[in-house]
């Protein structure tokens, strides 16, 4: 057993459990996600003792010198003091901008930041709504420097999602934090070879780092895949083409990953996994570079797979949609 205290409060560890599983067990109101270090919905800061290494694994510069750390990532040491942090410290105010249905599962919403966050497609912020709940979602466009585009994919029992797909009003009060994560695109890529394959809705993303790759000039070739289940999830599919027609250096391929789908051939479209596709057009080369956006399960299986195949590590950015059905997580 090891003690710990947050806002003067003792908890009692157990074996192996970290803040956050000891917080979530004695009923605490700590806000969470998905209790893996990627989400940063439960930082909490440091006042005195001992961190473990790792409870600040992936926190910027700045949430480090400010003592923050995931408690979810820390793993308890004897007299350890934390305190919670202000909703203010970390998040801005922000409105719901637009809602507009993209296909049956995918919102786009427009979120007006009181503040200009100097985010970039390809990172990903938390929204917090007016009950505390907060989800991470990806940035898909930036607009006039404080309206933020998101892509939301309807989950099933998504506590958020199901809120924003049919409850949330325009003009609805939220708090946004971040941005967070660094799958973007930097001027120092220019003459590599950009490799962009979108999962789902994470096509949402990728093209904006396209975009954001030809406002600065890109040089090299750019190659983009959407991986979808069906060919009416190819939602941006007329985007595509028209980025593919209005740049001779843009090239699109859509990739259908369900089984039997009629349409294939007017979409123009191919059976195949995007990465599998991808892997086979573009053999290993220094010059290449890797983005992978979208549902988790099939990101981190394309990340794992281009570092075998021998990518540099370095060189394979990515944004996986982390989801946790949270009502089937055992509270206190
Ligand atoms: S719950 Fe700790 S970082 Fe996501």
């Amino acid at each position: 057993m090891t003690t710990f205290y947050l806002d003067g409060q003792a908890f009692d560890s157990a074996e192996d459990e970290s803040v956050l599983e000891t917080l979530i067990r004695s009923g605490s109101s700590i806000n969470y996600s998905c209790k893996k270090g990627a989400c940063k919905t439960c930082l909490v800061q440091h006042v005195s003792g001992e961190l473990s290494a790792g409870s600040q694994r992936g926190l910027t510069a700045r949430l480090k010198a400010n003592h923050y750390l995931s408690a979810c990532q820390c793993q308890p040491v004897e007299g350890l003091k934390l305190k919670t942090v202000f909703e203010q410290d970390l998040f801005v105010s922000a409105q719901l901008l637009e809602r507009v249905f993209l296909t049956e599962s995918v919102l786009k919403v427009q979120i007006k930041s009181s503040e200009n966050l100097h985010c970039y497609a390809g990172q990903y912020i938390n929204l917090r709504r007016f009950d505390g709940l907060t989800r991470s979602y990806a940035v898909a466009k930036v607009l006039d420097g404080n309206v933020i585009e998101l892509h939301i994919s309807r989950k099933y029992n998504g506590q958020f999602s199901g809120w924003l797909f049919s409850t949330a009003s325009i003009g609805e009060h939220l708090l946004i934090q971040g941005p967070l994560g660094q799958c973007i695109y930097k001027e120092a890529y220019q003459q590599d070879k950009l490799i962009l394959i979108g999962h789902g809705a994470g096509i949402g993303a990728v093209i904006g780092i396209v975009e954001q790759a030809l406002a600065m000039s890109h040089q090299a070739e750019i190659y983009l895949y959407h991986g979808a289940r069906t060919v009416a999830e190819l939602y941006l599919h007329k985007k595509c083409l028209s980025l593919m027609l209005a740049h001779k250096n843009v090239h699109y391929r859509a990739c259908i990953t369900a089984t039997s789908q009629a349409d294939l051939i007017d979409k123009r479209c191919l059976q195949i996994q995007p990465f599998e596709l991808a892997a086979k057009e573009h053999p290993i080369n220094r010059h290449n570079r890797v983005f992978l956006c979208g549902e988790a399960e099939a990101v981190v299986k394309a990340q794992q797979q281009a570092f075998l195949d021998g990518f540099e590590y370095a060189k394979i950015h990515v944004l996986p949609f982390e989801y946790k059905d949270l009502r089937s997580v055992k509270r206190g």
